[in-house]
Formats: structure tokens, C-alpha cells, sequence
């Protein structure tokens, strides 16, 4: 259960950090915030390139850093836009790998915006259990 303070803290997290994305081609900012099992918060943004394919998304980004860490499990993502907009089909997949079906808080810069789950978002997604 993720309780109140937890998500104000991972939505705030996730606009502040927003302000530090590298998007000078969309000009279209975004900070995703996961929260880990120990309550720690990582953090990532989108960072793009000039050769626009290569663009990382903030939500893998902050995966990345996440794993690098040495966590395994997230228990709760806030992403936060310009318009709260919805992560996209890709960074969706990435987070299924190393969380269940958790909330999802969608957020402009002033925190509003709606709450979902991952497995709304992409259900009936690709896991390990289709390797075997
Ligand atoms: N972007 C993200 O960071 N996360 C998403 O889930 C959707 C898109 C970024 C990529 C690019 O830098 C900008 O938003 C516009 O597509």
C-alpha cells in the first residue's frame, strides 16, 4: 500500500526533476519518479540527441539508474508533463519487468493530472513466462 505522503513525495520528485530533462528538439519535458522497496526515490528524465531515434525516455532512464543502484523491485511511478501525459508503449514494457501491477501517477507541473495502474496502461503484456 502506498500511503498519501508517499505519493505527494514521489509526484513532487518527479516535477522537480523534470526541470533538468534534455529536451531541446520536442521541447516536451518529462520527469518520471519510481519508488523503491527500501522508500528510496530514483529519479530520471528524457534525454535526447540530435539524432532523434537515440532519445531515452525519462521513464527508462530513471530504470536505468534504478538497476544500477542495485534495486529490483518498484512499487509506484509518477511521471510528470506538461499535460500529464501517458507513458509511452515502450517505457511501459520496461517498467513490467521490475513491477507488478502498480500505480501510476500522472501529473502536470502543478500535480494534477489522474492515477492509473501498469497493468491498465498495458495489460497482457510480454513477461519471462513466454521464454520458457
Ligand atoms: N518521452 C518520455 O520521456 N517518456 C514517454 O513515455 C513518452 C515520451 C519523451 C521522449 C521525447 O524526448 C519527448 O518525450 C517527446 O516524445
Amino acid at each position: 500500500m502506498i500511503t498519501n505522503e508517499q505519493r505527494a513525495a514521489l509526484i513532487e520528485a518527479a516535477i522537480e526533476v523534470r526541470e533538468r530533462a534534455y529536451a531541446p528538439y520536442s521541447n516536451y519535458q518529462v520527469g518520471a519518479a519510481l519508488l523503491m522497496e527500501d522508500g528510496t526515490i530514483v529519479t530520471g528524465v528524457n534525454v535526447e540527441n540530435s539524432s532523434y531515434g537515440l532519445t531515452i525516455c525519462a521513464e527508462r532512464t530513471a530504470v536505468g539508474r534504478a538497476i544500477a543502484a542495485g534495486y529490483r523491485k518498484i512499487l509506484a511511478v509518477a511521471v510528470a508533463t506538461d499535460n500529464a501525459g501517458s507513458p509511452c508503449g515502450a517505457c511501459r514494457q520496461v517498467l513490467t519487468e521490475f513491477a507488478g501491477d502498480v500505480p501510476v501517477y500522472l501529473v502536470d507541473e502543478a500535480g494534477n493530472g489522474r492515477d492509473t495502474t501498469l497493468y491498465t496502461l498495458l495489460p497482457d503484456h510480454f513477461g519471462p513466462e513466454h521464454l520458457t
